[in-house]
């Protein structure tokens, strides 16, 4: 298994003063991280990004990418890109980018494919709605949305996926325990299905949504969460750092 992971991103937020709060983060998990640190910042601060995490034993990530490696995309970024600029993985699939742009799984399965071919490590994203969850569908859904999304060829520890129920993003709520528990096991399956057990042994599983100082330790004591992607907790150096020690002390 890959180590545990503890993902920031930070989505439209961010300018060049923001890169203060890495320093921040170094100091205030100096030697106490026992897990990877990955910040995905806006495409524009991630090559300084990347150099200054590179100091702290921390990674850079893109948030999307272009499914192509070049070509005529006004205002795309593609992952080639983000490799060139320093970053180590990317995010794909994003429930913002499912919903503010269209994507498809079969886009995200794409962004995924073209991570992987530029040496990132894909983070796919995949969530219920509230309206799929009251309905009963949660695990069809996800299930759905992996079948779709999970790039062909991976072998596990090259790819990370994200459980994160889209209405437990940015509103303080989360699943019970029991509901994450189950969410993730049916992932891990699914992983199986497509690349084989020992691959989905070694795909870390985030849970992302909400998480927050007050309830990572909570949230990464659940036997199948390998770490989280955290949305707004990791703006700030010292709420991301209790999450990042929250992690480390879970293992
Ligand atoms: P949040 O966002 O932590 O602000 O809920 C999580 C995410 O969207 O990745």
């Amino acid at each position: 298994m890959a180590k545990p992971l503890a993902a920031g991103n930070w989505k439209m937020n961010g300018v060049k003063t923001s890169l203060s709060e890495i320093d921040a983060l170094g100091d205030a998990v100096k030697g106490a991280a026992s897990c990877d640190v990955l910040i995905c910042p806006p495409a524009p601060l991630v090559a300084a990004l990347a150099e200054r995490a590179s100091g702290h034993g921390f990674f850079a990530g893109g948030q999307d990418c272009h499914a192509k490696e070049a070509g005529a995309h006004t205002g795309d970024v593609s992952a080639e890109m983000l490799a060139d600029a320093g970053a180590r993985y990317v995010i794909v699939g994003h429930s913002e980018r499912r919903a503010d742009h269209g994507e498809s799984d079969a886009d995200v399965k794409a962004k995924a494919e073209a991570g992987a071919r530029a040496g990132l490590i894909p983070i796919v994203c995949i969530g219920e709605t509230e309206a799929e969850r009251d309905k009963g569908a949660t695990l069809d859904v996800l299930r759905a949305q992996l079948s779709g999304s999970l790039p062909d060829g991976a072998s596990g520890a090259d790819l990370v996926i994200a459980y994160e129920p889209v209405w437990a993003i940015g509103t303080g709520r989360t699943p019970v325990n029991a509901d994450i528990e189950e969410a993730h096991a049916a992932i891990r399956e699914a992983i199986a299905a497509k690349y084989g057990a020992p691959a989905a042994g070694d795909t870390p599983i985030l849970y992302g949504g909400s998480v927050k100082p007050a309830n990572a330790a909570d949230i990464f004591s659940i036997s199948e969460v390998d770490g989280g992607l955290v949305g707004g907790a990791s703006l700030k150096a010292s709420d991301f750092s209790a999450i990042v020690l929250a992690l480390s002390e879970s293992e």
